[in-house]
């Protein structure tokens, strides 16, 4: 959801601009530019993605801001791109100004001119405005006035840039040739210590010093850990970081078992779960699926009762909380805006906050009680794989101790990882199926119980990635409905993993087949009919899903590539949505 980066040091800054944002391009990649701040200044805007402002890397200067965008406010157009820049400001902004509108009218009726249509204009203005000869003071002062969420980087004339921070994440870093700051890790390579901006906290960095303020002065931030910072992404040989993190899945899930493992030493939270009666898991997209595959497995396993809401949703809901409830928000990033807006009402309720996020130092989990961090490693392809794995290992895993501490028995989880080995290899057999979905009008995926969960999952990855209408059904559904979609050659992917329900799942897949459905299976039991089929391994059936959703992830990907898209970057979509 648009990335941010920015650069004041001894070096040329629009080399290390460019590099900054095609590491960031995966926040969004409808348009990108850079200002840099040289003898004068020089702004380049494009539509597109970062590729498009090739020739850029020559403006001259060593201090310079950058954004890739994701449009919210205004068409993607390179008017509406950023850097904006008005008076003697340069400004990128992530996030949404919802009072824009008020602030435009006011700058307007002072005879102001705006060039585009977007709510991030306004800052470029109130900022020259207020500025006296100091540009964090201008800062702060611009921020007062601005509802809404933002991560601000901006810069004047001086050799300085000033940052800006509320609900949406930025980071600073110091490397060796001066200070860095951007939206997130991926392009702060060259950082030797990294510090992650609070909210409400401000900051000023010159070539040599960054200065970090809250409302009451300068604050001294703890720099990141170091496993925190190490370990950027490359595509290590793979055409995508989508195929090389479905690779990766195994060790995801290891690395979450091994990171549950240590969690659970927590005295705290084990009484919390041996007090738990009432469960509600909170997710969007990806991780509301994790949700759902955990509610399924928490009564199952444990008999408590689980909900699982979209975060959208509850946070409208005016959700009924039972004082010391606990609420598990899932979110790979920990930065999405409906899932931490939704787990604070939760927790202003009287809920206790567990978070389940892949990014230990996210905003999510400032603000949980406690915080459970997946294992995935970096994960930038757009569309979620091994982090979704990484979710449900730690979610099963906490179903399996909720069982334990209630006397119902032990579960072993620590065959996943050799078992999610064995799906992966199955399920390059999924790229044989990618004919029938090609030129499909729209295609199915069915289970019962937690596969409707992962038949959801399989239909979002189809969406996102490949441009397919589809839907994740409950079987027994089908006949209500949607069954007078099906017609000659659509494709149906039945999910069966759970023995007592396959035999039901089988009689939608008669049902749509006699009505001329192309129908794959993915299955934990010996193929039947002929139906071409991905057979994974026999696990736990309660734990199915981090195995059943390999084949329907692969599937898209496959199906992806062959409408000739690039399943990396799926149009407009962003990998972490910080806005509402
Ligand atoms: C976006 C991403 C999805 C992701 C969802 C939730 O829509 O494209 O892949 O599942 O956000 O993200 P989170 O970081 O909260 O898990």
């Amino acid at each position: 959801m648009c990335g941010i980066v920015a650069y004041v040091g001894r070096k040329q800054a629009a080399p290390i601009l460019l590099r900054g944002l095609s590491a960031l391009e995966y926040r969004g990649y409808d348009s990108a530019g850079i200002a840099v701040m040289g003898e004068r200044l020089s702004l380049v805007k494009r539509v597109g993605r970062v590729s498009s402002l090739a020739g850029a890397e020559q403006l001259t200067g060593t201090c310079g801001v950058g954004h890739t965008r994701w449009a919210t406010h205004g068409a993607p157009t390179e008017e509406n791109a950023h850097p904006h820049v008005f008076g003697k400001v340069a400004v990128v902004h992530n996030g949404i100004i919802e009072n824009a509108d008020v602030l435009k009218a006011e700058c307007t009726a002072r005879g102001e001119k705006f060039s585009s249509e977007t709510d991030s204009e306004v800052i470029a203005h109130l900022l020259n405005f207020y500025f006296k000869g100091d540009l964090l003071a201008a800062l702060k002062e611009t921020c007062k006035r601005l509802v809404g969420s933002y991560a601000i980087a901006a810069m004047g004339e001086e050799r300085e840039i000033v940052l800006a921070r509320r609900a949406s994440p930025l980071l600073v870093g110091r490397g060796e040739d001066g200070a860095y700051a951007a939206s997130d890790l991926s392009a702060l390579s060259a950082c030797q210590t990294v510090y992650a901006l609070g909210e409400g906290h401000f900051a000023r960095m010159t070539e040599d010093a960054i200065r970090i303020f809250d409302d009451g002065g300068k604050i001294a931030l703890k720099p990141l850990k170091k496993e925190e910072v190490e370990g950027l992404p490359a595509k290590g040989g793979y055409a995508h970081f989508m195929k090389k993190e479905l690779m990766e899945i195994p060790a995801s899930i290891a690395n979450s078992l091994e990171n549950y493992r240590s969690f659970a030493q927590n005295q705290a939270f084990c009484r919390v779960l041996c007090q738990t009666e009432y469960l509600t898991f909170l997710g969007c997209g990806t991780a509301y699926h994790s949700g759902l595959c955990a509610k399924y497995a928490v009564e199952r396993l444990a008999r408590v009762r689980a909900a699982c809401h979209l975060s959208s949703e509850y946070r409208y809901l005016n959700p009924i909380v039972k004082r010391g409830e606990l609420v598990v928000a899932i979110s790979q990033s920990g930065e999405t805006a409906d899932t931490l807006a939704a787990a604070e009402l939760a927790k202003a309720k009287g809920a206790i906050l567990l978070a389940v996020t892949n990014v230990g130092y996210s905003t999510l989990s400032r603000i949980a009680d406690f915080c459970l961090v997946t294992g995935a490693g970096r994960e930038v392809a757009v569309a979620a794989t091994k982090s979704f794995s990484a979710q449900l290992a730690v979610l099963f895993s906490f179903a399996a101790d909720l069982a334990r501490l209630r006397g119902m028995g032990e579960r072993d989880l620590g065959n996943l990882p050799v078992l999610a080995e064995r799906t992966l290899a199955a399920s390059e057999g999924t790229k044989a199926w990618t004919g029938a979905f090609v030129h499909a009008k729209n295609v199915f995926f069915l289970g019962r119980g937690a596969d409707v969960a992962t038949a959801m999952e399989g239909s979002l990855k189809l969406k996102e990635i490949a441009y397919l209408p589809s839907e994740g059904y409950a079987a027994g559904e089908l006949k209500h409905g949607p069954l007078a979609l099906v017609e000659q050659g659509t494709p149906v992917v039945a999910v069966m993993t759970e023995k007592a329900l396959a035999e039901k799942t089988k009689n939608a897949v008669h049902e749509t087949a006699a009505r001329g459905a192309n129908v794959f299976v993915v299955s934990a039991f010996p193929p039947e009919d002929g139906l071409p089929t991905v057979e994974i391994p026999e696990a736990d059936e309660a734990f199915s899903p981090i195995l059943a959703a390999i084949p329907l992830q692969m599937l898209a990907y496959y199906v992806s590539l062959a409408r000739g898209y690039d399943p990396d970057l799926p149009r407009n979509l962003a990998k972490s949505v910080t806005v509402e």
